[in-house]
């Protein structure tokens, strides 16, 4: 072809580019769009784990706190299989075990090898089951009433522990705060969908059974106990056990007249003396690095009649974290000043009361918080 002149070859060229080229174009358009999106298909977990991964990392955990290492450990022990590993395969995966004593935190040396415990009659493999599967988990004798239950029926108030799973899958982020964790059963639930918790318990026993539990189950690394009593400040509390140290879902802190309430109710139940033992806030939670991984919560209180005090030493904590909902044992505060204390910081931070079910609630707001249900939920005003 000849070019009469630089317009009619550019026009030609222009043409004849376009009539060449238009399918080169789109294969390399298609050809990266097919290249993206096989990624995507392909790779879909690697972008989820590096995701998580650097969530993770992202906190400043290992930075400030000597069990860095544990960022590695959360990696690799979220798939359900850890839970079920086969005994003795692994090397110890016991929680952080944290103290505050004297004003500051310590780690305590409380875990011990769960096979320690396999012939004892207060550590039982008792098979627990609730929404988030079934597993085997350490129980104190059937001389505990919340162990004979588990027994039973497979686990111990399983409609709140159901409903605390149910609140955590509202969010993807949520961890869980366990206050009177017990033998652990709400934060072994949460560590099966794969959830943090940090659980508080004053009785050592209580203390080396979720420790047990975690180890056996190698959900080690989503546990941070704290063995302290929890209320309005640091300092000393009398608690009072079991006289037989054999049972351990009633122990609690003697104070504002509950030992009054609780004698009319167990006239028969043998209780012991009350030993002084240390206690801590949920304010000084924030003094822990693990705290980093607990910026939204939701909480699971079941103190035996002190709950009021932990809200007292907890005015930080609702204005800081974003506390997604509360559940909390009222049986004890029905005809007790401390009723009026928990009504009015709840309202004061924005939360309703509710009866809770499996997945609905009724509002409790216009009834006499004297007729409410033994176990009461708590849900933040702006999502309700
Ligand atoms: C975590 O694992 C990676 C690779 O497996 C390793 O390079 C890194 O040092 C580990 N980090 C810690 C804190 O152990
Ligand atoms: C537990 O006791 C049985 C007999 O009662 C014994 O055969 C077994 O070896 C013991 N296991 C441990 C771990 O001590
Ligand atoms: C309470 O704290 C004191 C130190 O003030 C300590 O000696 C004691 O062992 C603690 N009690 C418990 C039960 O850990």
């Amino acid at each position: 072809m000849i070019c009469m002149s630089l317009v009619l070859c550019s026009v030609l060229y222009l043409i004849r580019y376009q009539i060449l080229f238009p399918k080169g174009t789109r294969i390399h358009e298609t050809l990266s769009k097919t290249t993206s999106s096989a990624l995507q298909e392909l790779f879909p977990k690697v972008t989820r784990i590096h995701e998580t991964f650097s969530k993770t990392t992202s906190s400043a955990l290992h930075v400030l706190f000597p069990k860095g290492t544990r960022v590695n450990e959360t990696f690799t022990k979220t798939t359900s299989s850890a839970l079920h590993r086969e005994q003795g395969s692994q090397p110890n995966d016991f929680p952080d075990v944290l103290t505050f004593v004297d004003n500051h935190w310590k780690h305590e040396n409380l875990c011990k090898p769960y096979k320690m415990f396999l012939n004892h009659s207060d550590f039982l493999l008792l098979r627990y089951t609730t929404n988030a599967g079934s597993v085997k988990i350490f129980t104190h004798s059937l001389k505990d009433g919340m162990s004979l239950i588990i027994s039973r029926s497979g686990a111990f108030e399983l409609k709140t522990i159901n409903r605390v799973l149910y609140q955590l899958e509202q969010d993807p982020n949520m961890n869980l705060i366990d206050i009177g964790t017990n033998i652990g059963q709400h934060s072994i639930a949460a560590a099966m969908i794969g959830r943090d918790s940090i659980a508080i318990d004053n009785a050592i026993s209580n203390i080396e059974h979720a420790c047990a539990s975690a180890e056996y189950l190698n959900i080690g690394s989503r546990i941070t106990l704290i063995h302290n009593i929890l209320s309005d400040s640091s300092g000393k509390r009398m608690f009072r056990y079991s006289a037989t140290h054999t049972d351990f879902g009633v122990n609690h802190v003697d104070s504002d007249g509950i030992w009054d309430k609780m004698k009319k109710k167990f006239y028969e139940f043998n209780f012991g003396k009350t030993v002084q033992e240390n206690s801590t806030t949920l304010d000084n939670l924030f003094f822990l690095p693990q705290i980093q991984k607990f910026q939204k919560v939701f909480v699971k209180m079941d103190v035996e009649g002190h709950e009021h005090r932990v809200l007292l030493g907890a005015k930080n904590f609702f204005k800081q974290l974003d506390v997604h909902g509360i559940i909390m044992e009222w049986t004890w505060h029905v005809k007790r000043p401390s009723s009026k204390i928990i009504k009015t910081l709840m309202t004061e931070w924005n939360f309703k009361p509710f009866e809770f079910f499996e997945n609905t609630e009724s509002d409790l707001s216009s009834i006499n918080s004297d007729l409410w249900p033994p176990d009461v939920l708590w849900l933040p005003m702006k999502m309700h």
